[in-house]
């Protein structure tokens, strides 16, 4: 078992991260938290999985527990959603002396933070998150949010939580496509700022293509801990997202107009900034920031993950809306994350579409068989 302990503005609170550690630690960390009444919120799918999980764990804390179960998948992360959870949460008589536990990905957690930001002005909210990509990303950090018709994430809060039990058996029923998907974040934390990390990653390779499972968890909770951590250093460093905490989305310019523009159907958001990365680790070696050496090794554990995508025909006018997509017209250019060698990112600031698009062009056709772009 592995502990972390983030420190902001927001919170200070501890990070468990190991198989086992909802029975080992959520019970104390629900203790401390909640007074009279905890209220998990989980989907339909976590509840048919582990109908028994928490409820065990939390029998021998003196606190009344209830559950509130929302439909599986990234549609359901709405304003409509959110009213439901509000709803119950009334009914229940909740206070603030009231936890809410997320159970469940980066759906459930993002829903469920924003529910906890927002109610009676902020009930504390612990994460377990149940997916590669929510324990290694989504449930550190503090961003919660709700998607709007017209945009991903538009309507959010920082909410640290008060608690994180990352328990990596939940990781055994985990589809093997989830799996990889969230392999890609925790790769991108290797890559952005630690190359140890990036170095083990690479000479176990052949680990990564293993589900994690009794039989190596050693492996996993070693490499969970690591990319964490680095998240955890990040977000200490710029809680709010004002300057460096930007490095996080490494990856994510064409992750996001990948997603985007097949429509988020065609893809998991891990998938495409799989390819995101790739593409940022080679407009950086053209720019003459990443020494070749370098993009080569990302290239090569990159690489046998990714799953070819196909995207609708793209012309340079397209390909520039998608990159500016929720900026302002006046604002002609966004934050592209580079690298200036391995385990170093960083921002470089007014990137124009008009700069990335010859790169893209010669990305298709240097780095084929990754992204496909119909009509080509
Ligand atoms: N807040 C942040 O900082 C942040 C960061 C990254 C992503 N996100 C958000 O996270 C969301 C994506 O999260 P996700 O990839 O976890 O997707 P998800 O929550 O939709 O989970 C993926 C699927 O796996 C199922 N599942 C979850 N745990 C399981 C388990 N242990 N066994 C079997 N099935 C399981 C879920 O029910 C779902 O069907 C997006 O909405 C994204 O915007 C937020
Ligand atoms: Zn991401």
């Amino acid at each position: 078992m592995q502990t972390l302990h983030v420190n902001v503005a927001g919170g200070a609170y501890p990070i468990y991260i190991g198989a086992g550690t909802v029975a080992s630690h959520l019970p104390a960390l629900v203790a401390r938290t909640a007074q009279d009444l905890v209220v998990i919120v989980t989907n339909e799918t976590l509840l048919r999985l582990y109908p028994q999980t928490l409820l065990p764990a939390l029998r021998e804390v003196p606190v009344r527990v209830e559950t509130e179960v929302l439909p599986d998948g990234e549609p359901y992360k709405t304003l409509h959603t959110l009213t439901a959870i509000y709803d119950r949460l009334m009914r229940l008589h909740a206070n603030r002396k009231t936890a809410l536990i997320a159970f469940g990905g980066g759906v459930v957690g993002d829903v469920a933070g924003f529910a906890a930001a927002t109610f009676m002005r902020g009930l504390p909210i612990l994460q377990v998150p149940t997916t590669l990509l929510a324990q290694v990303d989504s449930s550190v950090g503090g961003k919660t949010a709700v998607n709007h018709r017209l945009g991903k994430n538009a309507i959010g809060a920082f909410k640290q939580p008060s608690g994180v039990v990352i328990d990596l058996d939940f990781l055994r029923t985990l589809p093997e496509r989830e799996v990889r998907a969230g392999l890609f974040e925790l790769i991108k934390h290797a890559i952005i700022r630690d190359r140890a990390l990036f170095d083990d990653l690479e000479a176990q390779a052949a680990r990564l293509v293993v589900r994690p499972a009794a039989g190596n968890w050693a492996f996993w909770e070693d490499a969970l801990h690591r990319s964490v951590r680095v998240k955890v250093q990040v977000v200490q460093e710029d809680e709010r997202e004002e300057h460096i905490r930007a490095i996080l989305n490494f990856g994510h310019t064409l992750g996001h107009l990948i997603e985007t523009h097949t429509g988020y159907t065609a893809c998991l958001h891990g998938e495409a900034v799989g390819i995101g990365m790739i593409f940022a680790a080679f407009a950086s070696r053209e720019w003459g920031l990443l020494p070749g050496a370098d993009f080569a090794r990302i290239q090569g554990v990159l690489r046998p993950l990714v799953t070819p995508i196909a995207v609708p025909p793209l012309d340079e006018e397209a390909f520039a809306a998608l990159v500016l997509h929720d900026k302002k017209a006046a604002q002609r250019a966004v934050k592209f994350i580079v690298l200036n060698g391995l385990g170093q990112a960083a921002i470089r600031e007014q990137t124009t579409p008009a700069e990335l698009w010859p790169l893209f062009q010669r990305f298709l056709a240097e780095v084929p068989g990754v992204l496909r772009v119909s009509g080509r």
